[in-house]
C-alpha cells in the first residue's frame, strides 16, 4: 500500500495497492489516519461487487445503513445507491442525490465519522463532488463571528431535502410533512465541537441541513447568522468559486473515503442529463461524532 499526498493542495491523498482482504490493522490505521489528516482518501484501481465494497467498508468501522429503504442497493441494503439509470427498466435507488451542501447524517442523533463513495458510471463531463473543509472554514471566520457562535447549538433537519418517495403519490403534503417531523425529528448539536480524531475545531451546519441557531439558553438566535456563516464559509456560492470549495475529481476505479466530521459535499450540478451511478456505504469508527455525544 502506498500513501501519496496530493501536492500543493490541503485536501486529498492517493493510496495506491489497497486491498481490503489483505489488508493488515496497520495498514487500515494509516488509511484512517489518512482520511482525517488530508480529509479524502482516493483508492485506487478498485474493482468490487457490491458485497465486496460493503467488505471494505466493514474494514474502517460499523456500517449505518440508510433509514429510507428506496436508496438500497437490492441485494446488499447497506449499500446506498444513486442512479439515474434504468437496469432492465426499473429505478434501482435514487436518481439526483445531495446536490446541496450537507455533511451525511446531519440531521440524525448519531452521524457517522466516515463516507466511502465509489462511482460505478462516472459522467464525461460534470464529473467530481464540491468539499468545504468546515476545521479550516472556521480558522477563517472572523474573529467577532467566532466569537458571536461560541455557545451556540443549531438544529438540523432532512425537512428541506426530503425527497418524495413512490408511494407518498396521491398522499396529501401535510401527512409527508408530519411523518418526516415525527420520524425524524430535528436534533440539536453544538455549532462547534473538538474533532475526535485530530482536535481541530469543527463549525458543524449546511446550508441544506441546517434550520436554526439558539444561545446557550435555548434561545431562537436571528436566521441571519446563519445565512452569514454560510456566505462566509462559501456555501451560498453558485460558481462554486469560492477558495474554501474543493472539487474532488475521480477516475473509473476510484474509491473516495471521507472525513464526515469536517467536511460538507455537494454533488456537482449536471446541465446535460449524463448516466451516472454510484454507490456510497457509510461507516462508525470508533468515537462519536464528538465526545458530547460520547457521554450522552
Ligand atoms: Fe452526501
Amino acid at each position: 500500500m502506498r500513501i501519496t499526498d496530493h501536492a500543493g493542495r490541503p485536501i486529498g491523498a492517493s493510496v495506491e495497492d489497497f486491498d481490503h482482504t489483505t489488508a493488515s490493522p496497520s495498514d487500515i490505521a494509516a488509511l484512517k489516519e489518512t482520511v482525517y489528516r488530508r480529509k479524502i482518501a482516493v483508492l485506487k484501481g478498485q474493482e468490487l461487487s457490491p458485497r465486496s465494497f460493503l467488505e471494505l467498508g466493514r474494514r474502517l468501522g460499523r456500517p449505518e445503513t440508510y433509514y429510507e429503504p428506496m436508496y438500497h442497493h437490492p441485494e446488499v441494503t447497506e449499500v446506498f445507491v444513486s442512479s439515474n439509470v434504468l437496469d432492465n427498466g426499473k429505478q434501482i435507488g435514487v436518481p439526483r442525490t445531495g446536490k446541496f451542501w450537507h455533511a451525511d447524517y446531519q440531521f440524525m442523533p448519531d452521524p457517522f465519522g466516515i463516507t466511502l463513495i465509489y462511482p460505478k458510471v462516472i459522467p464525461e463531463r460534470n464529473r467530481g463532488t464540491y468539499f468545504i473543509d468546515m476545521g479550516a472554514a472556521y480558522e477563517k471566520l472572523p474573529g467577532e463571528l467566532k466569537q458571536e457562535i461560541a455557545e451556540t447549538r443549531c438544529r438540523h433537519s432532512v425537512r428541506k431535502y426530503f425527497k418524495i418517495r413512490p408511494h407518498d403519490v396521491y398522499r396529501p403534503l401535510s401527512e409527508i410533512i408530519d411523518e418526516v417531523e415525527r420520524k425524524t425529528p430535528a436534533v440539536l448539536q453544538p455549532t462547534l465541537f473538538t474533532h475526535p480524531m485530530t482536535g481541530e475545531t469543527v463549525l458543524y451546519l449546511s446550508e441544506g441541513f441546517t434550520v436554526g441557531i439558539e444561545n446557550a439558553q435555548g434561545e431562537p438566535l436571528d436566521e441571519a447568522l446563519l445565512q452569514r456563516l454560510f456566505e462566509a464559509t462559501g456555501q451560498l456560492d453558485g460558481t462554486f468559486e469560492h477558495e474554501n470549495i474543493h472539487l474532488q475529481s475521480f477516475e473509473k476505479g476510484d474509491l473516495l473515503v471521507w472525513d464526515n466530521r469536517s467536511l460538507i459535499h455537494c454533488a456537482r450540478h449536471t446541465t446535460t442529463p449524463e448516466p451516472t451511478v454510484s454507490y456510497r456505504v457509510t461507516v462508525h469508527d470508533e468515537r462519536k461524532l464528538h465526545d458530547g455525544l460520547e457521554a450522552a
